[in-house]
């Protein structure tokens, strides 16, 4: 009986760590398919010439300490990405958290083989302040 619990007890450790391993972003991922896979698909390829692709993105590789705001506060339209102008505009998000937009940027920083680095939470904070 006691060994029993045991082998239980591990297998659900083991899981739990496999599961960890295998999702790294998983918050990250879940926000974004409630808030972002609409309009950036689930490939973050966007919707060719009206949404921007997310994978592969020159514009989300350069502009990393501007990704706070646009995400919080949407964007006018006329963003140019990978060399194709862009003229709608993305609604802003006001009530996700400064939790919530680094898990977002963490994951499609890496997502859809993007390697454009870790956002830490104290870089998210001060964007966050700059447009309140
Ligand atoms: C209603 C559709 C829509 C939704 C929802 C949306 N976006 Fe966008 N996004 C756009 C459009 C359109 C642009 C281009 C805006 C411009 O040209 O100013 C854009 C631009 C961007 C850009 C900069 C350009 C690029 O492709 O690198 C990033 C980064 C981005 N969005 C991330 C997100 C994230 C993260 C979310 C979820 C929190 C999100 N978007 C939700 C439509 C959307």
């Amino acid at each position: 009986m006691k060994k029993n619990s045991l082998i239980i007890l591990a297998s659900i450790i083991f899981t739990i760590i496999v599961s960890c391993k295998q999702e790294t972003y998983f918050q990250g991922r879940l926000l974004y398919e409630d808030y972002c896979q609409n309009c950036h698909m689930e490939d973050g390829t966007g919707l060719r010439g009206i949404i921007p692709p997310l994978k592969g993105s020159d514009f989300l590789k350069n502009n990393q300490n501007a990704l706070v705001c646009l995400i919080r506060k949407g964007s006018q339209g006329g963003l140019t990405i990978n060399g194709s102008k862009y003229t709608q505009p993305m609604p802003g998000n006001a009530n996700l958290t400064q939790g919530d937009i680094a898990n977002i940027i963490n994951y499609i920083n890496h997502a859809w083989d993007n390697n454009y680095g870790v956002i830490l939470y104290d870089d998210v904070l001060k964007q966050f302040e700059t447009c309140r």
